[in-house]
């Protein structure tokens, strides 16, 4: 029962089904987990800067700060102390002993985040600076959308695609 022109019509459909899913889907799993540092972790000898440089952050996202709970330390302070490796008087330490501190990017303004064990003088310091989220997700061309949604949510996207498709295409065929 109007099988034969299904092939087409299916495509058509998951075509659809794909962009309407990823435009719905996207604000509800943008959520990112970052290591800081990427595999290097949180320690002497990685410049922070160009490992910031290199991700977007947005807000929701978390940071993850993997080392070695007997060196060092995650502590939060402001733009100055940043500037200069003060670690007293801390806007907030994170520190809780097992080497696996995790920060919630919630607040919108910059963060400062500092090694309080000297290493901070060689560069062991983060700047993190949230990127506007991208605008509501009617109006933006999914073209716009960077691999960050893309790749890494298609483990969530694609199946919901197909159960959308699945069924688009039912109601498609009672028609
Ligand atoms: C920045 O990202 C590019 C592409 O993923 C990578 O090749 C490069 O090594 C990264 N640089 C740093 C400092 O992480
Ligand atoms: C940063 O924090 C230190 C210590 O709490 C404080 O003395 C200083 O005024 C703060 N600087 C700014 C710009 O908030
Ligand atoms: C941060 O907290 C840890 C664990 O409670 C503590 O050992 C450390 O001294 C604190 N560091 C600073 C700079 O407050
Ligand atoms: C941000 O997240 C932390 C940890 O989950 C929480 O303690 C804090 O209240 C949150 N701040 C805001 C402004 O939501
Ligand atoms: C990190 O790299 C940037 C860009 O090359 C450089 O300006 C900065 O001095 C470096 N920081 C450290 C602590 O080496």
């Amino acid at each position: 029962m109007g099988r034969s022109n299904g092939g087409g019509k299916l495509a058509a459909t998951l075509a659809l089904a794909f962009f309407a899913t990823l435009i719905i889907m996207l604000p509800e799993v943008s959520a990112k987990r970052f290591i800081v540092g990427g595999n290097m972790g949180w320690t002497s000898n990685v410049n922070y800067t160009l490992w910031a440089g290199n991700q977007t952050f947005y807000f929701g996202d978390w940071l993850f700060f993997v080392y070695d709970r007997n060196q060092n330390d995650v502590i939060e302070v402001n733009k100055t102390n940043y500037e200069t490796c003060i670690a007293e008087h801390p806007i907030h330490n994170y520190t809780t002993g097992a080497g696996r501190d995790v920060v919630a990017l919630n607040v919108t303004h910059d963060r400062y985040f500092i090694s309080s064990k000297g290493s901070c003088y060689g560069g062991m310091k983060v700047h993190v600076h949230l990127t506007p989220l991208p605008p509501p997700p009617k109006a933006a061309p999914v073209k716009s959308h960077s691999s960050r949604f893309t790749v890494l949510r298609s483990q969530l996207v694609i199946p919901a695609v197909f159960a959308v498709a699945a069924v688009w295409d039912s109601l498609i065929l009672r028609v």
